[in-house]
């Protein structure tokens, strides 16, 4: 199988891009106590570990596994194979994404985290695919705009594979 990369925001964007994210986000919480920043592994791993350090207040870390059957570029059924250690209620949560596409994993974990009664509830997406929606699920804020096409680096894998990429491509077939 041949496979070519296509960048579709560079190393220095993507740089830039994660530090303006952390201005809004530190000015978003500024003087609103405890916040617990959640990483949805494994994808979002690098962009959380970026934008950590952009921000200008230390946030609680913890980690949540959102998984679908399957390999490859095609999302199956949801599992939730690893919970927060956290105890969320009255404090403000911000989930972490890599990416949001059709929304289904996100709607599905922000339901279940909305039901612990979090001070807020907010997300915050290097990438966001708006017009693949299938259900509604609000990105407050957002890296890029990302293109109709299937993405990797950055933390995005195609089988696990082109994580540790700098920057943002498109995976060409
Ligand atoms: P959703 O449930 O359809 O919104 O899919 C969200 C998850 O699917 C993301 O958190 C990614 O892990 C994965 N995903 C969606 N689009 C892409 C892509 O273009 N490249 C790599 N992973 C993707
Ligand atoms: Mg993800």
């Amino acid at each position: 199988m041949s496979e070519t990369l296509r960048e579709v925001f560079g190393e220095a964007a993507v740089a830039a891009r994660v530090a303006e994210l952390g201005r809004e986000v530190s000015a978003h919480y500024a003087g609103a106590g405890e916040v617990v920043m959640v990483g949805v592994l494994k994808g979002a791993l690098p962009f959380m570990a970026d934008l950590l350090r952009a921000l200008s207040f230390c946030p609680v870390l913890d980690f949540v596994r959102l998984a679908s059957y399957g390999a490859g570029t095609s999302p199956g059924e949801l599992r939730f194979p690893m919970d927060l250690e956290t105890d969320i209620a009255g404090r403000h949560v911000l989930v972490v994404e890599d990416i949001v596409d059709t929304g289904r994993s996100l709607a599905y974990l922000l339901d279940r985290l909305a039901k612990r009664n979090p001070a807020s509830l907010k997300v915050c997406a290097l990438l966001d695919k708006a017009y693949r929606r299938e259900v509604d699920v609000a990105v407050d804020f957002v890296g890029f705009a990302a293109p109709p096409v299937f993405l990797v680096g950055y933390g995005m894998d195609v089988g696990e594979r082109l994580r540790r990429l700098r920057g943002v491509y498109e995976l060409v077939r």
